[in-house]
């Protein structure tokens, strides 16, 4: 998609869909809608005026009208967007509005469109229109034999005059940038198992780092067994597949001081829960256990793009979980990998092989700290009980030091996304003690997202981290007028959002 900032009249913009808002100014209840647009343009006034008079359209949210040949515009169409009521309209309101105009245009083939930016905060709404604007565009139906791609050539963003046109370039750029990695990340979670397989996964992050000018190393096998990952290679040791252990660096010249943040991402390309097999319904979903590790993926990409004074270093710890005569077993004990030579690895005791992603994340936090992370950050589909505990409404954050989490809500605050942070504490930490060993890899069945979180902070140690489960997030169960159903790339912004915090 071409992206380009117009500052010429509204009048004056040529393309096949002017999409412009508006929001309900009402404020009596129970009284009848009025509606009014957030441009003051006096030709789109115009040509708006008798609709919005006649009451067929109210300015809810995501509702549009289209209106053909508009008098005194050269633009071919004119869609209005609701944006509900005027007085809870926010940034993200745009973003979804921006995502609405391109997925009213999609189906109906329309390839070029521009969007007024109201007269909210306008930087901040530029941003959130070009995100929302490549969110919008994207579709899953990659594999489908006659598909035709429908996606939006060209999106213009149309400003009135304004003072603070460099800003809001520069607001504009991030936006773009942004929403493309948020798709980068989309497009690979919603891969197939069989089609990204963990050495695949691992050369799709090579060859994105390769262009955008990241350092990165992909290993395997060899390098696994060499750094003692037992609890990774438990995972792994079931699958035909070889893991992939992947590093991506970003390493600003001239700064050797401050902080190292290490993220770390959940890849499993497929989890079948192994010798704790899952039921049938739904497995097929479990292709998108790898939305952590791409995540963070999407992240370097953003990264090394909007390039930030500070360094940054991601681990993703990819493989298949699956039954295999070579799996591991319920009632197993591995050792984790040992964060100094003088210190042994933890021992855990393997309770049920579905709870695999912990186990990954362990050893994947340890290699962060040991590449020299000072502040951590995991993202992982890791459990179910998160899902059950907030929905597909909100994701869980955990966090063992209230500074670092401060930073993360702050960020939270710029991208509108949802997260919670859960509770952590010894009294659940006693759920996930071993008779056998130092830990087990399941709690139980109460707070079983919390138990998980206990399970990693063990590796994290004292360094500041925060963990995101994003199991119930990551992917789209129903479309909704600004996005479609399918891979979400949640928390890419978010996290983009808390490394710019430093
Ligand atoms: N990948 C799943 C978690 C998951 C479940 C993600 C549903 C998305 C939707 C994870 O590996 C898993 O299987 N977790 C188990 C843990 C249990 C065995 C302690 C779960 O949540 O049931
Ligand atoms: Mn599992
Ligand atoms: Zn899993």
């Amino acid at each position: 998609m071409r992206t380009e900032l117009s500052f010429a009249p509204l009048a004056e913009i040529e393309t096949e869909l002017l999409a412009v808002l508006a929001a309900d100014t009402q404020t009596a209840q129970d009284a009848q809608p009025t509606p009014s647009l957030l441009t003051a343009d006096p030709a789109v006034q115009a040509v708006a005026a008798a609709v919005l008079a006649s009451g067929e359209f109210k300015a809810s949210a995501n509702e549009t009208l289209l209106l053909h040949a508009p008098a005194g515009l050269v633009a071919k169409r004119l869609l209005l967007v609701g944006l509900g009521k005027q007085a809870k309209v926010t940034v993200d309101a745009v973003r979804s509005a921006a995502g609405v105009a391109v997925r009213f245009a999609k189906p109906r083939g329309i390839r070029d469109l521009a969007l007024a930016l109201p007269d909210l905060p306008q930087a901040a709404a530029a941003r959130a229109a070009a995100e929302g604007a490549f969110v919008g565009d994207f579709d899953p139906d990659t594999y489908r034999s006659d598909r035709k791609d429908k996606s939006i050539q060209s999106f213009t963003l149309a400003v009135a005059a304004s003072e603070e046109k460099s800003a809001i370039q520069t607001a504009f750029h991030e936006g773009v940038i942004l929403g493309e990695s948020q798709n980068f990340t989309r497009n690979l979670v919603n891969e197939p198992g069989n089609k990204l397989t963990p050495t695949i996964l691992g050369q799709r992050a090579a060859e994105m780092a390769a262009e955008v000018g990241l350092g990165w190393e992909v290993h395997s096998t060899e390098k696994i067994q060499e750094l003692k990952m037992g609890a990774f290679w438990s995972v792994a040791q079931g699958s035909a597949e070889p893991p992939a252990l992947i590093v991506l660096r970003y390493e600003p010249a001239g700064i050797t001081e401050g902080p190292v943040l290490g993220l770390v991402g959940k890849g499993i390309t497929f989890d079948s829960g192994g010798i704790s097999l899952k039921p049938g319904a739904d497995m097929d979903k479990m292709k998108y256990d790898m939305a952590g590790g791409a995540t963070m993926i999407g992240v370097m990409r953003a990264i090394a793009l909007l390039k930030p004074r500070v360094r940054v270093i991601a681990v993703i710890c990819a493989t298949e979980n699956m039954p295999d005569g070579k799996a591991q077993k319920p009632g197993d004990v591995q050792t984790a990998m040992p964060f100094s030579a003088d210190k042994p690895g933890k021992t855990i005791e393997i309770i049920n092989t579905d709870a695999e992603g912990r186990l990954v994340l362990a050893d994947g936090i340890t290699y962060a700290r040991q590449l020299g992370a000072t502040h951590l950050i995991d993202a992982a589909t890791l459990t179910g009980a998160c899902v059950v505990a907030l929905g597909h409404v909100t994701a869980g954050a955990f966090s063992n030091d209230d500074e670092i989490y401060a930073r993360f809500n702050d960020a939270l605050a710029l991208t509108g996304e949802k997260f919670w942070r859960l509770p952590l504490g010894d009294e659940y930490a006693e759920q996930i003690k071993s008779d056998i060993g130092d830990i087990k890899n399941t709690g139980g069945r109460w707070g079983g997202a919390i138990t998980a979180a206990e399970f990693l902070k063990v590796f994290a140690e004292e360094t500041p981290w925060i963990h995101l489960d994003i199991a119930g997030l990551a992917w789209v169960e129903d479309s909704r007028p600004y996005i479609a159903k399918g891979p979400s790339g949640v928390a890419v912004r978010s996290i983009v959002e808390w490394i710019r915090g430093y």
